[in-house]
């Protein structure tokens, strides 16, 4: 059984800072660290593991370790300075699973059944998966490209381990659901270059990882700092934050119908997963901010404001593409009002004003389809047990 006891749901409050900022020092060159040491290098601590250990240096000190810049030995996990950090590293580990773990029987025989679903079901189906197979992989990349080397906090750097693991065991997902149901791999894993509403949102989001990725990129600079916390929002906050809950949205519901079950439980898992990522990105993006409130000017939350504005009318114009005529209760236009809704709250979890009219959520059912606890049987499946350390037990 799904555990959701420890999981928050898309609620991430503000961090207490418990500890004084670090001062950063921006006119002497930065100071990596390797061993007990710490020993002034001419780049940052991203290329620390390569360096000599220095052991002449003193031991760190919690007071020592910061998000970005960090001054201290990136090696030494403990003390621990982000508790919350950790203790999503604990709650990931918890929810371990695996996609052969479900079965696909089900799907398989209402997909081959040539009644068992409409066009425009199928096509929103197929749609979803192409969207999600290319995107964990876009987003896995992200994190073991860009983000973990300049995120300079080896307890973040845990939790950035175990959230890549969990993205490969997502791409995993959707590799186990092309080969179960028989699909084209090519068709599916290509429609994020082919379909235009999948390419947009890709291109939308690449742009942001490019510069970080690039070998000679280096925080320290306020306008690289600055790079650095809108490539985490770009990922975070707009790609895992918001345009995967409408796909998340697209296959529940047919779930509650009793369609495509399988795969419904496993984007249940991926949606628990989701659920901690997301609140790991709003910790670290307000974090940073604590820390260095000079990279938090008007003008650049105005433009946050309109990435989360334009990232939203991109997934309208997926919502278009994906399920034109609607089905089971879901519209563009539904999805549309929902992706404003999400894009709101997303806002108020990063200090901002709203960015959209106040609205409703038309799918209120998504927060029971996150609470396996209130609806057991949500899903007809044989899953009967769930727990650390061990596997998935069956009927
Ligand atoms: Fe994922
Ligand atoms: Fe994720």
């Amino acid at each position: 059984m799904l555990d959701w006891s420890d999981v928050e749901i898309e609620e991430a409050p503000a961090p207490v800072l418990t500890q004084k900022p670090p001062v950063l020092v921006t006119s002497t060159p930065p100071i990596a660290t390797v061993g007990a040491g710490r020993v002034p290098v001419s780049n940052t601590t991203t290329s620390s593991a390569q360096l000599a250990v220095d052991s002449s240096g003193g031991r760190v000190r919690v007071d020592d370790k910061a998000m970005i810049n960090c001054r201290a030995d990136v090696n030494q996990l403990l003390p621990l300075k982000y508790k919350w950090a950790w203790e999503k590293y604990l709650a990931g580990c918890n929810n371990h699973w695996m996609p052969t773990e479900v079965s696909m029987q089900a799907d398989i025989a209402l997909w081959k059944s040539p009644n068992g679903l409409t066009p425009d079901e199928r096509r929103a189906i197929k749609r979803n998966l192409g969207f999600f197979a290319a995107s964990e992989s876009l987003v896995a990349n992200n994190i073991v490209l860009a983000i973990y080397r300049h995120l300079t906090n080896p307890e973040c750097r845990q939790y950035l381990l175990r959230q890549a693991f969990e993205e490969a065991v997502h791409t995993h997902t959707f590799q186990y659901i092309v080969e179960s149901l028989g699909l084209d791999e090519g068709e599916l894993f290509n429609m994020y270059r082919e379909v235009p509403s999948i390419t947009e949102k890709a291109s939308w989001a690449i742009k942001y990882t490019q510069a970080l990725s690039d070998p000679s990129f280096q925080t320290g600079t306020e306008a690289n700092d600055r790079a650095f916390l809108r490539d985490l929002i770009a990922f975070y906050v707009v790609f895992e934050g918001m345009w995967f809950y409408t796909g998340f949205a697209q296959i529940l519901s047919l779930g509650r119908r009793n369609k495509m079950v399988g795969i419904a439980e496993q984007y249940q898992y991926i949606l628990r997963d989701e659920s901690i990522h997301l609140n790991f990105g709003i910790d670290v993006i307000n974090q940073i901010k604590a820390e260095n409130p000079r990279l938090w000017t008007n003008e650049f939350q105005n433009e946050v404001s309109g990435m989360l504005r334009s990232a939203a009318e991109l997934e309208a114009a997926y919502g278009r593409d994906t399920m034109p005529n609607g089905f089971l209760g879901l519209g563009p236009g539904l999805c549309e009002q929902y992706m404003h809704f999400i894009a709101n709250r997303r806002c108020a979890q990063i200090g901002l004003a709203p960015v959209f009219p106040e609205t409703e959520n038309p799918f209120p059912w998504m927060s029971e389809a996150m609470d396996l606890k209130k609806e057991k049987n949500f899903f007809e499946t044989r899953v009967i047990e769930y727990q650390t350390g061990g596997s998935l037990g069956w009927d």
